[in-house]
């Protein structure tokens, strides 16, 4: 075997190795890993690589590579046995390659018996890593015919990464794009790695150029405090942003899902909101960012529609809960269960007499599927239209809680909507939609979600 291949091979199991050891152990913990043999061979611990051996091949880029990647690292050695073992072996492996090496001018047998010894370090490496891989949810085979290319804009946040999933369990290839201002690399990392999944670090508000069959646009922050941080932002993601995927859907002819809202009704006159309803919007208030923005989101959409030929669908999403929201999000349900979970005052703004109607994540995800694959084109509410007013909310969410947190009322908010109720004879038309999930079962899970939330949340605080 030529001086190369072999240095080569060695580079190999050496990559491996270092790649488990970078991973896992602290400079401290390495050098004790390697001190024994290090000191046999007289050499090969930490930045200490032996002169001899570097002197008299300097191609052996890989070899050199080993002492500069055991400097520092953070310390789980501990936390997963069987990869410890995967890096004990591959030290062990290593160090009597490395050992044989020290005479590779001899003659070829030599060569040859050592090559076999790193066939079977590779082999052993490759087993273990095999081991210790990364397991993923289950997807279903999709032959090319019915395997789609789906974009999802915000898909690392609350509603997009339940999307994600579906789509991904469903066999599809999903490229999500998020600037992450809201979104959280947690909700999406389960498939990080898949073959059919791909995350593009992205800000909407510049253009995209990808080649996809559909997109599901869904990115633009939703909760008051956060579309409120930054209302110009929120009006260039709904506005520039909404442009660019147009644009993508129109050079690519993907069909596009704008997700709007129920806010496009503002503080409405009607009730229950059917689509026709042109809505109540106050232009100046301090919601208008995000409801104009929304509202001009669906003037886009239409507009392309009818000048560009770009196929439109429009989902009106009214108030939604699940897992995943973000606790802090200052919307009435995350508020509502973090308050009575850590038994603290349930603040409720205004009479408690407003409105509103909860659907559960998985109902909207549903929706939105059916909507994406429909030939219905115009806007089409997506909700729950149970109602109920946000006194009695909270009277449910204390019950399914239990604890002694009393309900206590604040002012109310500025241009905060009396009543809200989908109207969903659209859906249940055009798409055969109904919500599912009844309102206690859906709780119980969010609840549970925030409850782990909240363990890791004061986790953080505590000193170390
Ligand atoms: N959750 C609801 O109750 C609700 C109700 C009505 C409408 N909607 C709509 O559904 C969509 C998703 O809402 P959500 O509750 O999941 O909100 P979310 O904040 O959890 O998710 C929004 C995602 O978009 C990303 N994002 C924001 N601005 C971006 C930008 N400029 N470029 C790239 N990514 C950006 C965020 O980082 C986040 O991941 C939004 O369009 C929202 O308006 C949601």
């Amino acid at each position: 075997m030529s001086q190369s291949l072999l240095c080569g091979r060695l580079a190999f199991g050496a990559r491996y190795c270092v790649y488990g050891m970078a991973s896992m152990l602290t400079q401290s913990e390495l050098n004790r890993a390697c001190m024994g043999r290090s000191k046999e061979m007289g050499c090969y611990s930490s930045n200490a690589f032996p002169d001899s051996l570097r002197a008299r091949d300097s191609s052996c880029r890989g070899m050199k590579k080993i002492s500069l990647k055991f400097t520092g690292s953070p310390c789980k050695f501990h936390s997963n046995p069987l990869f410890t073992c995967f890096v004990i072996l591959s030290v062990k492996l290593l160090a009597d390659a490395l050992e044989s090496s020290k005479n590779y001018e001899r003659n070829d047998s030599e060569y040859l018996l050592l090559s076999k010894k790193l066939d079977n370090l590779t082999l052993q490496v490759n087993r273990l890593q095999d081991l210790t891989s990364k397991p993923f949810p289950r997807v279903k085979e999709l032959n090319y015919m019915n395997k789609k290319r789906i974009l999802v804009t915000g898909g690392a946040g609350f509603v997009g990464s339940h999307l994600v999933d579906r789509l991904m369990s469903e066999g599809h290839e999903v490229t999500i794009v998020d600037n992450f201002f809201t979104g959280s690399k947690k909700n999406i990392e389960h498939w990080i790695g898949h073959e059919n999944f791909e995350l593009i670090r992205h800000d909407i508000i510049n253009p995209l150029y990808v080649e996809v069959d559909q997109i599901y646009h869904l990115a633009s922050p939703a909760s008051p405090p956060h579309y409120m941080f930054n209302p110009v932002k929120t009006i260039k993601t709904n506005t520039i942003g909404t442009i660019n995927l147009l644009g993508l859907a129109r050079r690519v002819g993907a069909r596009i899902l704008v997700a709007s809202t129920s806010e496009v009704y503002g503080d409405p006159l009607v009730h229950p909101q059917n689509e026709d309803y042109w809505g109540h919007v106050n232009p100046i208030g301090p919601r208008s960012c995000y409801d104009e923005g929304k509202r001009v989101a669906e003037a886009l959409s239409y507009a392309y529609a009818k000048q560009e030929k770009v196929e439109v669908r429009v989902a009106r999403i009214f108030n939604t809960y699940g897992p995943r929201m973000h606790i802090n999000d200052g919307r009435v349900v995350s508020n509502f269960i973090q308050q009575a979970l850590q038994n603290n005052s349930i603040t409720i703004y205004g009479s408690g007499k407003q409105t509103r109607s909860f659907q559960y994540v998985s109902d909207l995800v549903d929706g939105l599927i059916l909507l994406m694959n429909s030939n219905y084109s115009s806007p089409i509410n997506l909700g729950n239209p149970e109602e109920y007013t946000i006194e009695e909310f909270a009277s449910v969410i204390k019950e399914i809680i239990g604890g002694v947190s009393p309900i206590v009322k604040q002012s109310g908010v500025q241009d905060d909507p009396q009543r809200r109720r989908p109207d969903i004879k659209r859906a249940k038309l055009y798409l055969g939609w109904s919500p599912k999930v009844p309102l206690t079962l859906g709780l119980k899970r969010t609840i549970k979600y925030f409850e782990k939330e909240l363990i890791k949340e004061n986790a953080k605080d505590q000193p170390v």
